[in-house]
């Protein structure tokens, strides 16, 4: 009864803190908030940090700050790497989303990693209710990004879920609502971005940010030959003239510039499969990969692992807010649990 009269001011919220964007949905209201994790802050004299910008604000403010301006990615490679900037991220992000300070705090569902430790955990659900939240659960990414998937965990059926986010890629075997088996690979959207620039720099001696990389690798990236060929110029600094200096990329040496890292996804998919009990394995064969993150999107994706893996892989629509709303499911199957058990 508390609870739902809690619940009433404060709409429960479920949160996807990635390397590249937070993402919070509300119950009955769907995605409202998809920010990148970056919080800009100014370092005065006596030590002391103020905060400047938020999200989108400080994304824009990175590699253009003067000396004592610095923008923080709190989450690298898929962990929480500053917890005090996850707060103020969260605080931020929570403010705005009630509009205004209530004198209850949300209920909240964060996803976290696979097998966080418990002083891992402990850590998340201290800055969530630092940042103002009233009760913190916590459901693992796999998990979410299946329910979010619309799979049918609870089955005693194994699914095989591909999250490739931007700082990481997670491949993980569920059944019976649990992981199985879960692996972490460093390779996501950023590698993809870093492969590119050492690409240009090696073959081109063109120096390019990382920024101009993931824009052009948005527009005209695919991973499998063949397609249409479009070529868009890039612009960076020449490494012996120190000049800038344009190049027109064409997505067939783009795609040749990405093999490594791609390679590296289909491999895991594969490895994780030869370490899962056969019957597992057997049901992956037959319903394929899910394949979910922002860089499920990156045209070709899903064919190249499908032909390395050789099984069938899905993408669901808006694979980057799978998590979000695998997690906003859960929270709400889980509540419905608690009401019902008194
Ligand atoms: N249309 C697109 N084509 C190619 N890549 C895309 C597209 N849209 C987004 N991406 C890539 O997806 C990545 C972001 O994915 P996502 O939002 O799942 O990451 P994240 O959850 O913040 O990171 P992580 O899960 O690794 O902590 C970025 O590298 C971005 O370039
Ligand atoms: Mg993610």
């Amino acid at each position: 009864m508390l609870q739902s009269m809690l619940g009433a001011i404060s709409a429960d919220l479920a949160i996807d803190i990635g390397s590249a964007s937070t993402r919070i949905s509300a119950a009955g209201r769907g995605v409202i908030v998809d920010v990148p994790t970056r919080v800009a802050i100014l370092e005065e004299r006596d030590g002391k940090r103020r905060l400047l910008a938020v999200g989108a604000e400080a994304r824009q403010m990175e590699g253009r700050t003067p000396a004592d301006v610095r923008v923080l990615a709190p989450v690298q490679e898929g962990n929480i790497v500053d917890f005090e900037v996850v707060e103020v991220l969260l605080r931020h992000l929570m403010l705005q989303v009630q509009g205004r300070r209530l004198w209850v705090g949300p209920r909240v569902a964060i996803a976290v990693e696979h097998g966080l430790s418990d002083v891992e955990r402990r850590a998340v659900r201290e800055s969530a209710e630092a940042s103002g939240a009233r009760e913190v659960l916590l459901v693992e990414q796999p998990l979410a990004a299946a329910i979010g998937a619309g799979l049918s965990v609870d089955e005693a059926c194994g699914s095989l879920v591909l999250d490739v986010g931007a700082g990481h890629t997670c491949v993980s075997i569920l059944s019976l609502g649990g992981i199985v088996f879960s692996r972490r690979l460093r390779v996501g959207g950023d590698h993809l971005d870093e492969a590119l620039v050492h690409h240009l720099r090696e073959h081109h001696g063109l120096l390019i940010s990382m920024t101009a990389a993931e824009e052009v690798r948005q527009r005209i990236g695919s991973v499998m030959p063949g397609g249409p060929n479009p070529s868009e110029w890039v612009r960076g600094r020449h490494i012996d003239s120190g000049y800038p200096r344009a190049l027109e990329l064409d997505a067939n040496e783009l795609r040749m510039a990405l093999q490594g890292p791609v390679q590296q996804i289909a491999e895991a998919v594969l490895q994780s499969l030869e370490r899962s009990p056969p019957d597992l394995a057997a049901d992956v064969a037959d319903t394929g990969v899910v394949l979910v993150g922002g860089v499920a999107a990156l045209s070709g994706l899903d064919r190249a692992i499908s032909r390395m893996a050789g099984l069938p892989v899905i993408v669901p629509d808006e694979p980057h807010l799978v998590v979000v709303r695998g997690t906003a499911d859960w929270m709400g199957r889980n509540q419905r649990k608690k009401a019902a058990a008194g």
